[in-house]
């Protein structure tokens, strides 16, 4: 069984005082949910002060992006390799970054093989336009970006990172897929594209979540689809309460 996970990210969002308080006020809100996997995103800036502040709890930390040199002349870049040594996580391809700094299926994919070459587990974000979403094309174009993320990946380095299907007329809207058509193009679209390259164990083991506009109102409906391992979590998670209420829920989901 896939271990459900609630990852939030925290976009360009909180100073590190803000940031080093948030994740203090996590881990006493969620230190019992054992059963979910509980992952926090905040800036590059305050991803030691959190790492510190997260300590020994159980709870993973991410940073939002990372470059796929180990270094050199790349001005504003941070190398995966140079966050392996501080964080477990990293987002990858997030519909924000293909949107405003280019970055495209073959550059998400070559940060991709350097994360896991590091040794970090990337949460690889896809999902459509509303565009997109209304011409028909969901389906073909979520699937051509799952392909292109995972080019050249072995299924072993597939099941150990973390798919995320945020459509990106759900992202910041309060405008949710309804569960069913999350569920749909988490199974239908993007796992089932997994299975299509990797076959059925590799898919089964993957992990893929939701993104977009999710809340402790509608996250139990989201988690009981049974395609859906979880969320990756923008406006609800800056805010301890309503993230430590999305992480009980899931695991009371779970539990069932
Ligand atoms: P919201 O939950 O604010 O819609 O953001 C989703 C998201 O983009 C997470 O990466």
């Amino acid at each position: 069984m896939r271990k459900p996970m609630m990852a939030g990210n925290w976009k360009m969002n909180k100073t590190v005082a803000e940031a080093t308080a948030l994740a203090k006020e996590i881990v006493e809100l969620t230190s019992g949910y054992t059963n979910v996997d509980r992952v926090i995103c905040p800036t590059f800036i305050c991803l030691s002060a959190v790492k510190e502040a997260v300590g020994n709890a159980p709870i993973g930390v991410g940073a939002q992006n990372c470059y796929w040199e180990e270094s050199g002349a790349f001005t504003g870049e941070v190398a995966a390799a140079m966050l392996a040594g501080l964080v477990e996580y990293v987002i990858i391809g997030h519909s924000e970054r293909r949107q405003f700094f280019g970055e495209t299926d073959e550059t998400v994919n070559k940060k991709i093989k350097a994360a896991l070459a590091a040794g970090l587990t990337p949460l690889v974000c896809i999902g459509e336009s509303l565009a997109q979403n209304e011409a028909g094309e969901t389906q073909s174009f979520v699937s051509g970006q799952v392909r292109g993320a995972l080019a050249g990946l072995s299924g072993e380095q597939v099941q150990s990172l973390v798919l995320a299907y945020e459509p990106i007329w759900a992202i910041g809207t309060g405008l949710a897929a309804t569960s069913q058509q999350a569920g749909d193009i988490c199974g239908g679209v993007v796992r089932a594209t997994v299975r299509e390259l990797h076959g059925d164990a590799v898919a089964e083991a993957t992990r893929v979540l939701y993104g977009g506009s999710t809340k402790p109102g509608n996250i139990a409906e989201i988690m009981q689809q049974p395609d859906i391992d979880g969320a990756l979590i923008g406006g609800a998670a800056l805010d301890a309460k309503s993230y430590g209420e999305m992480v009980r829920i899931t695991s009371e989901v779970y539990q069932k």
